[in-house]
């Protein structure tokens, strides 16, 4: 284990894959030796999240892997592979960037640029690429969309109107006389949508979400209540093959209080969620979707995320999304156990195998750590310390905002790191995020003390 200067954690793997390619060739290796057969290959990892830092020290565990490229990253996972500093907009750079590096496969974090189409534009340029056309990524990018497909699938789901503006809405709210969850169509950060009381605050958040989000439809759905939970997928256009269900907590203050945020925490796998939902959310809530896309022409391929609430007449979806879940994925790779560039790779290919990855018994925990003024504005450029003695093999510190000015680690954006801790159980997962989480400092650093309860 070393700790340099680029990164918050490393876990001595950045040599790890070449060696164990090379092992495999040789035949020495405990690896199943079907992947012998397949060259190493060169990843290109778009994002520059805490999720994509937990993609990057998971891919680069892979015996596939001979070099990983990341545009952007972040300071975590340039331990992984070499940052290039492409933002995730520049279609046009990052499909020439795999062309140079000769990639064999890409993967895409973030939901705006394969809404945009950038998944389209490596599949026109022959490259494989685990992430949806942004025909298939419509499932996150318009939710009146999700919900048209979910309508024709029979899945489980809110009662939903779309208006094309806010006057209809407006009208129609007025008429029902009573409180909505009120919902802008497209991409909005997790702001667009707002979970009203009663009527006034309906209409309330009806004129502030048309103002907001102008130009967009609005939809106004039937409240629903119970329990929350995030279920992520890997999908190949037809199978899927779910990982472990998490959960995420989206307010900034305990107790669920404060405003809403992309995700404070999450834990993994959730209590009370046995393989029997598990199964029942994948054949009725998920692949119905898959299934109306792929005969619809656009084949989803890439990871299907699923936001439930567990109601009293079974699980309904609130939301789909077109990626990985961020903070979700911290607490779901380290729970996989194979080869995740393999399984990726499948995907692509239209050749997933549920025996790809398996489940590791234990349980997950990750709190995030937030700059001062996050989610409003978060300020920039407060030093980090306390990194450099965590080093542990039950704990994971993921790089979300932070980055290296004058050689030192600072703040450079909302969620800054996610400290995800290991245990046999959920009480030991957090106790050792908690402990490592008092070892880390920043000025105006701030977390939740309930994730998880
Ligand atoms: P969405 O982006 O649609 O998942 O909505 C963001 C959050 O709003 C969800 O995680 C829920 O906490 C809440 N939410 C969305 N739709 C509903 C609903 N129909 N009933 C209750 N809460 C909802
Ligand atoms: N954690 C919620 C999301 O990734 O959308």
């Amino acid at each position: 284990m070393t700790y340099e200067r680029n990164n918050g954690y490393i876990d001595g793997n950045t040599t790890h894959a070449r060696a164990t390619v090379e092992r495999v060739a040789t035949g020495s290796s405990a690896y199943p030796c079907a992947y012998a057969i397949i060259a190493p290959m060169k990843a290109l990892l778009i994002g520059s999240g805490g999720r994509e830092h937990a993609l990057a020290w998971k891919l680069s565990r892979s015996p596939l892997l001979d070099r990983l490229v990341i545009a952007p990253g972040n300071p975590g996972t340039a331990c992984y592979g070499q940052n290039t500093p492409i933002p995730p907009h520049d279609l046009t750079a990052l499909v020439d960037l795999a062309r140079r590096e000769a990639v064999g496969l890409v993967v895409v974090g973030p939901e705006n640029p394969l809404a945009a189409g950038l998944a389209d534009r490596f599949q026109e340029a022959g490259i494989p690429v685990f992430g949806p056309t942004s025909a298939a990524a419509r499932i996150e990018s318009s939710k009146s969309f999700a919900k048209t497909l979910m309508n024709e699938a029979n899945v489980p789901t809110a009662e939903t109107h779309t208006f094309p503006d806010h006057i209809a809405a407006t009208e129609f709210a007025r008429r029902s006389g009573k409180a909505w969850v009120v919902k802008a169509d497209g991409l909005a950060l997790g702001k667009g949508v707002v979970v009203a009381d009663d009527l006034s605050a309906t209409l309330e958040a009806i004129a502030r979400v048309g103002a907001t989000y102008k130009g967009q439809h609005i939809l106004l759905e039937e409240r629903l209540y119970g329990r929350e939970l995030s279920v992520l997928a890997l999908c190949d256009g037809q199978r899927l093959l779910p990982l472990p269900p998490a959960r995420d907590h989206k307010r900034l203050y305990d107790g669920d209080a404060g405003p809403n945020t992309g995700g404070v925490g999450a834990v993994a796998p959730v209590e009370n969620v046995t393989p029997d939902l598990l199964d029942d959310i994948v054949s009725h809530c998920m692949q119905p979707v898959v299934d109306v896309l792929a005969d619809r022409g656009s084949p989803f391929c890439g990871a299907l995320y699923a936001g439930l609430m567990l109601t009293e007449q079974g699980p309904k979806v609130l939301e789909f999304n077109a990626r990985f879940g961020d903070p979700e994925t911290q607490v779901v790779l380290p729970l996989l156990e194979g080869d995740l560039l393999a399984a990726m790779l499948a995907c692509a290919e239209g050749r997933l195998q549920s025996d790809l990855l398996t489940i590791r018994q234990g349980c997950a925990a990750c709190v995030v750590l937030t700059a001062a003024g996050y989610p409003e504005q978060p300020r920039k450029g407060d030093p980090i310390t306390g990194l450099e003695t965590l080093k542990a093999d039950d704990l994971l510190i993921f790089h979300a905002g932070t980055a290296w000015e004058d050689n030192r680690l600072v703040t450079a954006g909302g969620r800054v790191l996610g400290v995800t801790g290991l245990g046999s159980n959920l009480r030991a997962a957090l106790d050792r995020t908690y402990a490592a989480i008092s070892q880390i400092a920043f000025a105006g650093m701030h977390y939740r003390m309930d994730i998880g309860a």
